[in-house]
């Protein structure tokens, strides 16, 4: 894994083979995912409260690995330790909690979200050490759970190489690809430099930010389009969505490896297809968290929607049959804001003579789909209409009161922007020269002005309300500032009477 990445020991008892820690949990499972430096000659050993659970390797060379166990009892702490095949200690001891009974009513619990925290430091992204920081004054505040929402890989292929920009750019894009990690497409999937180069990308940029920060708290990786090594664009070649078996293979060999177990998927009709693109996650009776990829279902022949029709009952489905006090939408793709993007829920364009604008292949079903969702959000009882996307390269809070023709405000859709983590230079006011905005199509007011920044937000949901706080930092703000960021907004959403 080119690219040295600095493993922040606990104790000088630890060697450095470990490469990233990623935590996931349900009210009765802990599960772990350990990147490694070098591949073992036999499993790595890691138990919960004293016993050892079942290692799974998770790639053919021995670099990922993983550890599933049920059956533990809900909201509490356990103890967990890791040591190599020698019995060396990899890690001192941690604590991992187990989410909520599914009966249970906490009185408060903290969700942290953010997105778009990949990219390589070597193109445009943001820094791996002003990345590590933002994730520590996340931390700081001791958040129970956290949500990555999609574009934990930039490493476009298609688009990046054949597609977008001009032959300039696109050959300079190549060659840092042949440099640092060249995917070849016209070899076997799984040929020892692909292999090779997925482990370089995930070790610099999923690892390199993670290592083990979130040891103790239990992560959730939204998958996007960059998550398939593309960007969502189209032409009159087609489509770079759904994804195509090449890039499907990519982003499901990245989730195995370096993505936290997903525990809280469904079975859904269609089979892993489908159901890779949910995931709800339960915190007692408090809330229910549903998290969807908006990327991997499009419909580009009737147009029906981004997401499969399936995913689309289940999720409406879902927030009717639960009866957590709090039900938030977690999609991959904005609700609420347009930046003229093809794969936006919108029609909206970005300004005439964007250069490389496609929005001409956008497909009017897909709002319809995003109306669907987005009146079953408002039409809740006694529950506040919660949306919090990924994707756009900035953050901030609207408060949506009409969309085409459903009126909502009997029960305001509250919109947020998580924030981004990864942005160094590709805000969307530089790429298509459009401010993210309110689509045309949606009335609504600022609760928080929307900024091109980086950041993040912090849910501290209680059984009445939310309380809801965003940071926001961007160079060339110094580095070290963001280790005592205050929220630059806070504001409450109350549970409705
Ligand atoms: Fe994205």
């Amino acid at each position: 894994m080119l690219g040295g990445v600095s493993w922040s020991r606990a104790s000088a008892a630890e060697t450095r083979t470990v490469r990233a820690l990623l935590p996931s949990a349900t009210h009765d499972t802990l599960a772990v995912k350990v990147l490694l430096d070098a591949p073992p000659s036999a499993a790595p050993v890691l138990t919960i409260n004293g016993r050892q659970v079942r290692a799974r390797q998770m790639d053919q060379d021995g670099y990922a690995w993983g550890f599933v166990q049920d059956g533990l009892r809900g909201g509490t702490a356990h103890e967990l330790t890791l040591a190599d095949e020698h019995g060396a200690v990899l890690r001192a001891p941690w604590q991992l909690k187990t989410l909520p009974g599914l009966d249970e009513q906490p009185e408060s619990f903290r969700v942290l979200f953010f997105t778009c925290a990949g990219g390589d430091e070597a193109a445009s992204a943001l820094s791996i050490d002003a990345r590590r920081k933002l994730f520590d004054r996340a931390l700081s505040f001791s958040p129970d759970l956290a949500v990555a929402n999609g574009d934990h890989i930039y490493w476009d292929l298609n688009t990046a190489l054949k597609i977008r920009g001009d032959p300039a750019s696109r050959a300079e894009k190549a060659e840092r690809y042949r440099k640092i990690a060249w995917i070849d497409q016209d070899t076997a999937f799984d040929s020892e430099t692909n292999r090779r180069s997925l482990n370089t990308v995930i070790g610099r940029q999923i690892a390199s930010i993670y290592e083990d920060r979130f040891a103790s708290v239990p992560l959730h990786f939204i998958s996007d389009d960059h998550d398939y090594f593309e960007n969502d664009n189209g032409g009159t070649w087609g489509y770079t969505f759904p994804p195509r078996p090449f890039t499907l293979g990519l982003q499901r060999r990245t989730a195995a490896m370096a993505y936290p177990f997903a525990l809280g998927r469904p079975q859904l009709p269609g089979g892993a297809l489908t159901s890779e693109a949910v995931e709800t996650v339960r915190i007692g009776k408090l809330a229910e968290l549903a998290l969807f990829d908006c990327r991997r279902g499009w419909d580009t022949k009737t147009g029906y929607g981004v997401l499969f029709p399936e995913a689309e009952r289940f999720l409406i489905n879902r927030l009717k049959q639960s009866d957590a006090s709090h039900y938030i939408h977690v999609p991959s793709n904005p609700i609420g804001w347009t930046a003229g993007k093809l794969g936006e829920w919108y029609e909206d364009r970005p300004p005439v003579g964007t250069p490389g604008s496609d929005k001409e292949f956008w497909l009017p079903g897909w709002f319809d789909q995003h109306q669907r969702l987005i009146k079953a959000l408002s039409a809740q009882r006694g529950r506040p209409a919660i949306t919090i996307s990924g994707d756009m390269h900035a953050v901030g809070a609207k408060r949506l009161t009409a969309s085409g023709d459903l009126d909502l405000s009997a029960n305001p859709v509250e919109a947020i922007l998580a924030g981004t983590v990864g942005t160094g230079t590709g805000w969307p006011s530089g790429g298509r020269g459009m401010f993210p905005s309110t689509p045309g199509k949606l009335i609504g007011t600022d609760v928080v002005e929307t900024y091109e920044k980086n950041g993040f937000t912090l849910l501290d949901v209680t059984p009445e309300r939310i309380e809801v706080r965003q940071f926001s930092w961007r160079a060339p703000e110094p580095v070290e500032a963001i280790a005592s960021l205050q929220p630059f907004a806070s504001y409450t959403i109350a549970r409705r009477g």
